[in-house]
C-alpha cells in the first residue's frame, strides 16, 4: 500500500523542516514506549518533537491499517455510504484521511483530540488535502474520559486509542461511540495480543448493544479464536525517503500488524469467510486458514475446484472469501 499523493506531499511539506537527527531520537523513543505496556493515562506523545516523530514514523502505518479496515467494511456494507464522520483520539487525522480515500463522497468530518500540538499538526496536514471536507474538518479539543454525548454521525472511528485509556473508560467510550453512530463504528488497535483483547471485548459489547459485525468476522457468533492466539492482519506499506531517514531504516517497506472490528446498523453482506493468514500457494493447490460462520477452519482449494481455485489463488491475508454464488466477483 502507498499513501495517497496528497498525504505524502503534506507529510514532506510539514515534516521537511525537522532535522532528521531530532526525528530519529524521538522516533526511537516513541517506538519503545508503544512497545512497552502503558501506564494508564500517561500520554505516549510527550513533547512537540514526539508529535512530529509520531507523524513521520507511525502515521503511514496506522493509515495503512485503518484504510484496510475501512476497505473491508465497504465491501461488507456496499450500500451504506456515510455522509459524515466522527473520529476520536484522532491524532493527526489519520482515520479521516483513510475515510475520504474509501468514501470520496464523505461530507462533514469532526475530529476529537486532546493534545493541542497534535491538533496543530493535523490541521497543517489537512490544509493540504485534496478532499474539501478534510480541509474544512472541525477539530475539537476534548478529553475522551469526559466526552459529552457526541452528535450522531454515519461513520464513527477510533484508531489506536482504546489502549491509551483505562478499561472502564474504554467500555464507556465504546458504548458512547455506538450511540453516536448512525451507520458504522470502526475500531482499530495494534495487532498484538493486548490490542486484539481490546477489540474482542469491544466486539462482544457491541453485539450486546444490537450491532452486527460487518468485518472482519463473517458472523455475529462468539469469537472462536483460541486462548493464546489472536486475530490480526498485516499491511505492507512502502516507506518514503523521509520515513526511512527518520527510522534509520534500510528496507523500502514495513509491515503493520493490527486488529479491528467494524460494527454496523446498516445491512451487511456476509462474506463466506475471512482469510486469517498469508495463503500458502503451492503447485496445484492453495491452503487457507479461514474464520467462517462455523468457526476456524483450514481449507485446501485444488486446481480441480475450478473457479474457486482461481479466486483463492489471488486472495490475500485479511480479505473476504467470495461466496460460492458470487459470479460477479471473479476478476476478468
Ligand atoms: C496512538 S495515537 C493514534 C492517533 C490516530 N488515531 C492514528 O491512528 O494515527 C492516540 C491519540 O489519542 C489521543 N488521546 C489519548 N487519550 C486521549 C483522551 N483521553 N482524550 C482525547 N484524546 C486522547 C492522543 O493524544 C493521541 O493523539
Amino acid at each position: 500500500m502507498q499513501l495517497p499523493p496528497d498525504l505524502r506531499a503534506a507529510l514532506e511539506d510539514v515534516l521537511g523542516e525537522t532535522r532528521a537527527s531530532h526525528l530519529k531520537v524521538s522516533a526511537a523513543d516513541i517506538s519503545r514506549r508503544y512497545r512497552t505496556p502503558k501506564q494508564p493515562n500517561l500520554p505516549a506523545l510527550r513533547s512537540a518533537e514526539d508529535v512530529v516523530a509520531y507523524v513521520a514514523v507511525r502515521l503511514p502505518a496506522t493509515y495503512a491499517a485503518v484504510r484496510h479496515g475501512l476497505r473491508q467494511t465497504l465491501a461488507a456494507v456496499p450500500d451504506g455510504v456515510p455522509a459524515t464522520q466522527l473520529d476520536v483520539g484522532a491524532g493527526p487525522g489519520t482515520a479521516a484521511w483513510a475515510a475520504v480515500a474509501t468514501w470520496p463522497g464523505l461530507g462533514a468530518i469532526t475530529l476529537v483530540e486532546r493534545d493541542p500540538e497534535v491538533i496543530s499538526i493535523g490541521r497543517r496536514l489537512a490544509a493540504r488535502a485534496s478532499a474539501g471536507p478534510l480541509r474544512e474538518a472541525r477539530w475539537l479539543r476534548e478529553d475522551l474520559r469526559r466526552l459529552s454525548p457526541p452528535a450522531r454521525h454515519a461513520l464513527v472511528t477510533a484508531a489506536y486509542v482504546l489502549g491509551e485509556l483505562d478499561l472502564d473508560v474504554q467500555d464507556r467510550l465504546v458504548a458512547r461511540l455506538w450511540q453516536a453512530s448512525r451507520g458504522l463504528l470502526v475500531l482499530v488497535e495494534p495487532g498484538t495480543p493486548a490490542g486484539f483483547a481490546r477489540i474482542r471485548r469491544a466486539r462482544a459489547q457491541l453485539l450486546g448493544l444490537g450491532a452486527q459485525v460487518a468485518a472482519p468476522c463473517p458472523h455475529d457468533e462468539e469469537c472462536p479464536m483460541a486462548d493464546g492466539d489472536w486475530c490480526h492482519f498485516a499491511q505492507r506499506l512502502e516507506r518514503s525517503a523521509l520515513h526511512r531517514r527518520s527510522k534509520d531504516a534500510e528496507l523500502g517497506h514495513e509491515d503493520e500488524k493490527f486488529s479491528y472490528v467494524a460494527a454496523s446498523r446498516w445491512p451487511v453482506r456476509r462474506a463466506e469467510g475471512r482469510v486469517l493468514r498469508h495463503p500458502q500457494v503451492r503447485q496445484g493447490h492453495v491452503r487457507l486458514e479461514v474464520c467462517g460462520p462455523h468457526g476456524l477452519r483450514s481449507e485446501v482449494v485444488a486446481r480441480s475446484d475450478g473457479r474457486r481455485y482461481r479466486l483463492a489463488k489471488d486472495l490475500a491475508w485479511g480479505e473476504a472469501m467470495p461466496s460460492p454464488g458470487s459470479e460477479e466477483e471473479e476478476p476478468n
